[in-house]
């Protein structure tokens, strides 16, 4: 039997390894290699019935050699510095045509960087979403490159991907760093979804009293309707869970500060530097970050200790409020990948995007079938205003409303959905108040004004009087 794999994989981490064995599972036969080799064998030991379709490998020279031409290569390696080692140590040993696939969470400025010094050699900057259970049976990938180094990893990809109503989760988005953008991009989506996901939570056990078993009933229930998602489902598994030791709910166990290593903070930073910003990631990150202040937030509790008051709302109004934030939320997401697609010359499919997200990410969502119909419908139109979302935050903005009123009246914070609610107020208000910015600018420091009453002119200097 020839014994050349068709593709290899270097990295056998939790995402590196169950994507070997998803590729094997598709009836490739893959090379492997891992800097500890010890990890390598084990790999190959515990692969049942797939091992006789993963090649394991000692040396970077003999997981080269085992390959077919040209050769496919996944990198599944820690983002940043270790990409770089893993590839320059690669480059000697490979020829013009053979692909390098990044398949990790990588700056997408990173990969743009490395696909302009790669030579001859081309590199697909893949973003894998779903984790480890996505990655073994089926995630969702964003790819970024030329159309030669997509086309040679399409047939395995697509074999891979996850699948909604039969076709795969995986497209190629645009070159060099395309791919790795919008995977940053749906992570920033991911922290907002979270966020609001928390928050409804939080109103619940702390305003209104609810222990983790009825907080799971409640999403379980929701789950069933329009937020029905992977976010949704996890959130009331999660809640219904105890713990075998104690027997109390395994999410009370838990303590208050949320880990992040990076992707959401990314995202709102590039976002405002594209003038495109996504206040409900803003948020978001904010809230990690505030959540690691647990010494500032105890002090806090102690300084003003009237602990939050009761909030009175029923579960159709939330529900209600969370489908309305989580619509603004995508819509900023959306808008903010039309901006970079237009700026980077990427030509961003936004419409792809919606569908490749329908099944194997972390967001994936019946409500992301939706959206990749109204973006087809009008590409250019921003997604809260497409008719049939508008219809829907129409009916639906009045409980974001009562939401946000209720939790900031009782002094429970709800940051991501106050800031969806502000942001949807801001987009919908024609005349603003940033005439008052401008003034004060111009006043103390004669930055200059356009007038209502000569437009074209701006840069204008007013009359101000003298303060006295
Ligand atoms: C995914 C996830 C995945 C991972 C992030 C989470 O799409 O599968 O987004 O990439 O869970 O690393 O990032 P934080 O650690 O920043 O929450």
């Amino acid at each position: 039997m020839d014994d050349t794999a068709e593709i290899g994989l270097i990295g056998l981490g939790t995402m590196g390894a169950n994507l070997a064995l998803n590729i094997a599972d598709t009836g490739h036969r893959i090379a492997v290699f891992n800097r500890t080799t010890a990890r390598t064998h084990r790999f190959a030991a515990d692969a049942g019935a797939l091992a006789a379709r993963i090649v394991p490998t000692d040396t970077l020279k003999a997981f080269v050699s085992s390959l077919a031409r040209p050769r496919r290569i996944i990198l599944m390696v820690p983002a940043g510095q270790p990409v770089d080692d893993q590839i320059a140590a690669l480059l000697p040993l490979l020829d013009a045509g053979d692909v390098i696939v990044d398949g990790g969470n990588s700056d997408w400025r990173d990969t743009r960087r490395r696909a302009a010094d790669m030579g001859a050699v081309q590199l697909l900057g893949l973003g894998v979403s779903g984790g480890a259970e996505g990655a073994r049976h089926g995630p969702s990938m964003m790819a970024g490159g030329s159309a030669e180094a997509y086309a040679a990893l399409e047939p395995i990809l697509s074999g891979i991907a996850a699948q909604y109503q039969g076709a795969p989760c995986v497209a190629h988005l645009g070159p060099d760093g395309a791919g790795h953008y919008v995977k940053m991009v749906h992570n920033g989506i991911e922290y907002a979804d979270m966020q609001l996901i928390a928050e409804i939570y939080g109103l619940l056990r702390d305003g209104m009293g609810q222990g983790a078993d009825r907080i799971a009933q409640i999403f379980a229930d929701w789950n069933d309707g329009p937020l029905s998602s992977y976010l949704i489902q996890i959130t009331a598994h999660v809640a219904a869970a105890t713990d075998p030791e104690t027997g109390q709910p395994l999410l009370d166990l838990i303590v208050d500060r949320a880990g992040q290593k990076g992707t959401g903070r990314w995202t709102v930073i590039d976002a405002q530097t594209r003038a495109a910003p996504l206040p409900a990631v803003e948020a978001a990150v904010t809230a990690r970050v505030l959540s690691g202040a647990a010494d500032l937030r105890a002090q806090g509790a102690s300084v003003f200790a009237d602990g939050p008051g009761a909030v009175a709302l029923d579960t159709d109004t939330l529900e209600a409020a969370l489908i309305a934030a989580k619509v603004l939320a995508y819509s900023q997401g959306f808008s903010l990948l039309g901006v970079a697609g237009a700026e980077e010359d990427w030509a961003l499919p936004l419409p792809d995007i919606a569908r490749i997200w329908r099944a194997g990410c972390i967001i994936r969502s019946a409500m992301l079938d939706d959206m990749a119909g109204a973006l087809q419908a009008s590409p250019e139109t921003p997604l809260a205003f497409a008719p049939s979302f508008a219809g829907l935050l129409r009916t639906h903005i009045p409980a974001l409303r009562s939401v946000v009123a209720v939790a900031a009246t009782a002094g429970l914070p709800v940051p991501a959905l106050a800031a969806t609610l502000a942001y949807f107020d801001s987009i919908r208000q024609a005349r603003g108040t940033a005439n008052m910015i401008q003034a004060q600018r111009d006043f103390f420091g004669a930055h200059g004004v356009e007038r209502t009453d000569r437009p074209g002119a701006s840069g204008l200097n007013l009359p101000w009087p003298p303060l006295v």
